[in-house]
């Protein structure tokens, strides 16, 4: 028996990054996977990967600010791989509209991007949550975990207001909901990651990624794998008395 047969899990920004590794983290230790993803062709080419390892897998779209998408991948995904037990809201955006690579400043921010992070960041996780707790309540088990930031806990300089905000109130949303559903047997957790090497931070000026390697105590960027492994840890059975809880996986930087 693998630690998470009979599960099912949806992951949601599980198309490369993060996500893809915790998606293909979970599909190896044994639970069926709902890799969604906005962009249709890599959450089919991912599920296919961890279909030809042996798992059960599908690949979804849908956008996770869209309720209405969301709805109707869940049905789709729970019809196809049974009822979702472990939820990982994953799927986010960091906009650098600034000149090279760099974040906005907040008094030239366009509204609409700021509106766009709240909606993909923080409503996204909502959405997600909203869907997938009464089938969990159901089931009387379950266990969620967000990706926010150590960002969203202390001032970066790398990233917008707008992110700051949305992975703030990530950590809000957590501690809330831990309350709210650990009657029902379900825990709340998430992931605060440091500076970890995706397609998403290569899309932030080099220097400052080489600035933040620099501050990091343990002198590397973390790799998707390195965020994978504890989300697993948290959607285990090991972690069962582990709810409310902001995880860094930084290397030590920022030690939020
Ligand atoms: N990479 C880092 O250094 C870092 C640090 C802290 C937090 N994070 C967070 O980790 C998460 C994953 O980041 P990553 O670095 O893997 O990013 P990434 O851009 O490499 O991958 C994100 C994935 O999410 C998908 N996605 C984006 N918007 C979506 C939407 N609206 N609906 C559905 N899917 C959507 C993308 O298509 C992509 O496949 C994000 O929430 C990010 O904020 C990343």
């Amino acid at each position: 028996m693998s630690s998470h047969s009979g599960r099912v899990a949806l992951v949601t920004g599980a198309g490369r990054g993060i996500g893809r590794a915790m998606a293909d983290a979970h599909a190896d230790a044994g639970a069926a996977v709902i890799y969604l993803d906005h962009d249709r062709e890599l959450a089919r080419a991912a599920a296919e990967d961890a279909a030809k390892r042996g798992a059960k897998a599908v690949g979804l779209a849908a956008d996770v600010a869209d309720f209405a998408a969301m709805a109707a991948a869940v049905e789709e995904g729970t019809d196809a791989l049974g009822p979702i037990d472990i939820l990982v809201s994953n799927a986010g955006i960091s906009p650098k509209s600034g000149v090279d690579g760099r974040r906005a400043d907040t008094w030239d921010m366009d509204a609409a991007e700021w509106r766009r992070v709240i909606d993909v960041n923080l409503t996204g996780a909502f959405n997600c949550v909203r869907l997938v707790a009464p089938g969990m309540r159901d089931l009387g088990r379950g266990r969620i975990v967000s990706t926010t930031s150590v960002a969203g806990r202390t001032f970066c300089d790398i990233v917008g207001v707008h992110y700051a905000a949305s992975k703030a109130g990530l950590i809000g949303f957590t501690k809330h909901l831990a309350g709210e559903l650990g009657p029902f047997g379900i825990t709340v957790n998430a992931i605060a990651p440091g500076r970890i090497d995706t397609p998403l931070m290569r899309g932030t000026a080099p220097e400052a990624n080489e600035a933040a390697r620099l501050a990091t105590p343990l002198r590397r960027l973390g790799s998707p794998e390195d965020v994978a492994s504890t989300c697993l840890f948290l959607t285990s059975d090991a972690a069962s008395f582990v709810t409310g809880q902001v995880v860094d996986v930084a290397g030590g930087w920022l030690m939020t």
